[in-house]
């Protein structure tokens, strides 16, 4: 599995032990700590970028798990979209099948296309491709949002909610996004790993409820025991020059690519992947409870 000190990655460990499998996880050097406390699972080191590192960590593996991915690019690694999506997935396939791996399982976005204005979804979607042409039996997961504690979206909106007495909302707030539980995303892939029906196929990975941003944060403010959340809108001519001169700067929130996000509607249909999955999908105001009460 690569990407398993992520965010997501920290939940796919734990459904995999769920059903029961034994995990072994490359990491990137100065990144174990973050494996701290998910006992029973075995590290290599080693770097999407690295294809030395990755037939070494692969050898005598099933199945591969593929998490890796960046919403920031990092000049000081150079991590680029092109680099981290496109070539470490071409690295980690060519890897898969030159060590006979059975299955290989990978994470792509929501919103990744071929005309995607933003990069980080051409790349994902150029990454797709790479995965639809090889030879290993595949199955790609496309998630909106995904949220859970620690996560990087709803827990940005959250701490404005609690800091701020006006929460600033780029443009309208009316492009609708879907969120899915990261507990959710995670057993779909364990359960993936032994389902054969799922090979060659591509699920849109969404919670039930479409959603607003501008509803969306009236449910994170619910969520927290707020009666109402108060918003300014700010237009998104403003945002995008500051966001090009300043998103290099450690902190600032967003990144040009993202706001080109931001600006479009992430949403599908979530019932491919709860049937085939065999979960219940989570009422968002419900998994925003849980996540934040
Ligand atoms: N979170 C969401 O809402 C969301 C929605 C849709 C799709 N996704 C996709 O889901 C995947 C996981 O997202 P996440 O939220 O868990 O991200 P994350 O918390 O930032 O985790 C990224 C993971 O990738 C690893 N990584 C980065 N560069 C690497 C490299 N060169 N070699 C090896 N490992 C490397 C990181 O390792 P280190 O610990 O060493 O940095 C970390 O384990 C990504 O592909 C993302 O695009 C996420």
């Amino acid at each position: 599995m690569t990407g398993a000190t992520g965010f997501v990655g920290r939940a796919v460990i734990q459904a995999l032990r769920a059903e029961g499998y034994a995990v072994r996880c490359l990491v990137r050097r100065g990144s174990e700590r973050d494996l701290r406390g998910l006992e029973a699972i075995e590290r290599v080191e080693g770097n999407v970028l690295a294809r030395e590192t990755l037939e070494r960590g692969m050898a005598g593996c099933d199945t591969v798990i593929h998490l890796v991915g960046i919403i920031r690019e990092q000049a000081a690694t150079l991590s680029t979209f092109e680099r981290i999506h496109v070539q470490g997935t071409i690295n980690v396939l060519d890897a898969a099948a030159g060590t006979g791996v059975r299955r290989y399982l990978h994470m792509s976005a929501l919103g990744s296309r071929s005309n995607a204005r933003s990069r980080y979804h051409q790349t994902k979607w150029a990454a797709e491709e790479a995965v639809r042409s090889n030879p290993v039996p595949w199955t790609i997961f496309r998630p909106s949002i995904i949220y859970g504690r620690g996560d990087e979206f709803v827990s940005l909106l959250a701490g404005m909610i609690q800091r701020y007495p006006v929460v600033p909302v780029i443009g309208g707030g009316l492009q609708r996004l879907q969120p899915v539980p990261r507990e959710h995303v995670a057993a779909g892939f364990a359960r993936a790993v032994a389902l054969d029906t799922t090979v060659k196929q591509t699920y849109d990975v969404v919670g039930p409820d479409a959603v607003t941003l501008l509803r969306l944060l009236d449910l994170v403010g619910e969520a927290l025991g707020r009666a109402r959340v108060r918003k300014v809108h700010v237009p998104i001519g403003l945002v995008r020059p500051l966001a090009r001169l300043l998103h290099r700067l450690p902190g600032f929130p967003l990144t040009p690519d993202q706001l080109l996000m931001l600006e479009e509607d992430n949403v599908g249909d979530p019932r491919p992947f709860y049937t085939t999955f065999g979960q219940s999908p989570m009422p968002l105001a419900t998994g925003l409870r849980a996540m934040l009460g």
